[in-house]
């Protein structure tokens, strides 16, 4: 029997960055995903679309490691001997901020344990998909793969108990991608500099973010828009200042702010990917054509969005 998982990628709306250093962050699924077809079989076999490749059992660094790594861990937790062939189709850009691999992760372990007739909980799934992404991020907080199976709205803490934050409406966002791919464990590493420079001055931009990362959470589900932009904004301007902006994404923020939407920001690790921007009420259309004619690739997400879906074949 084949089984089907589907699992979002995520924007980060506040927070990032500092949440590695134990700041809330603010994430919301979005409409981009990764789907995954599991099918039994002898082995393990995985096979990407997207990167036209190919691979079973690997010891050496390669793209499909972590997806690998992932099903050998899904299958030894639900203690099956069998193997399983995998295919891997994921609609978000890789290296963009948007959750590429946690979503591919999320998807393949879902999909497999479904396709050897065990289901997972949420918790399990963010467990044996974090294992894939420690391979590829080096020590991610762990923000990305929680948002991809609770999906909606979610407000992350390292350590605490993820809280899901209901919106009692649609809200929508824009992406703007910069076409320009990097590395998180780099950024990361770029961003922690300043803690090892300065730690008490990084401690209190920790604490801010935290602060913010809740004034933020609390402006977006009562629709206090004109909040939610500015510290969105705000967050712009320290990231920047911390290093891990480019102009590039400098240049679309102020495009963004220039046409009209209330704020915007870079998401993610930075160094390239992608900015977020708020549009007013109602805007979102008006103000994608603005950007869309000044150059930008821009898409319009409009949240919440579901979180891990698994299906069987027949569906
Ligand atoms: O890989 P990205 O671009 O989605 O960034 C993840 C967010 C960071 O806060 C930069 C890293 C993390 O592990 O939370």
């Amino acid at each position: 029997m084949k089984y089907f998982a589907r699992a979002p990628g995520k924007m980060i709306i506040t927070g990032e960055h500092f949440v590695v250093h134990g700041s809330f962050a603010l994430a919301a699924a979005i409409d981009k995903g990764a789907l995954v077809k599991a099918e039994a079989f002898e082995d393990i076999e995985v096979k990407s679309k997207e990167l036209g490749l190919v691979a079973s059992d690997i010891k050496v660094p390669h793209p499909l490691k972590p997806t690998i790594e992932a099903i050998k861990a899904t299958l030894e937790f639900i203690g099956e001997k069998r193997g399983v062939k995998v295919e891997i189709n994921s609609d978000i850009p890789a290296s963009s901020g948007l959750g590429s691999s946690s979503a591919v992760a999320v998807a393949t372990v879902a999909a497999t344990s479904s396709a050897l007739g065990h289901d997972l909980s949420p918790e399990e799934i963010v467990h044996l998909a974090t294992i894939s992404e420690r391979i590829t991020h080096g020590k991610p907080s762990g923000i990305d793969v929680n948002v991809s199976v609770y999906g909606g709205v979610i407000l992350f803490k390292i350590g605490e108990k993820v809280k899901l934050i209901k919106l009692d409406r649609d809200i929508e966002f824009l992406v703007g991608y910069s076409g320009i791919e990097r590395q998180t464990s780099k950024m990361v590493a770029k961003f922690s500099e300043m803690k090892r420079m300065y730690p008490n001055f990084f401690a209190s931009l920790v604490s801010s973010s935290s602060c913010l990362t809740e004034i933020a959470t609390d402006a977006l589900t009562k629709n206090d828009l004109t909040t939610l932009g500015s510290i969105m904004s705000l967050f712009h301007v320290v990231l920047n200042q911390m290093g891990v902006s480019i102009e590039e994404l400098d240049y679309m923020v102020e495009k963004a702010l220039e046409v009209g939407c209330i704020g915007a920001k870079l998401t993610g690790a930075g160094g390239g990917g992608c900015i977020i921007a708020l549009p007013k009420s109602g805007e979102a259309r008006i103000v994608a054509e603005h950007l869309k004619k000044k150059g930008m690739n821009i898409s319009i997400v409009k949240i919440p969005c579901m979180g891990v879906e698994v299906w069987k074949e027949e569906r």
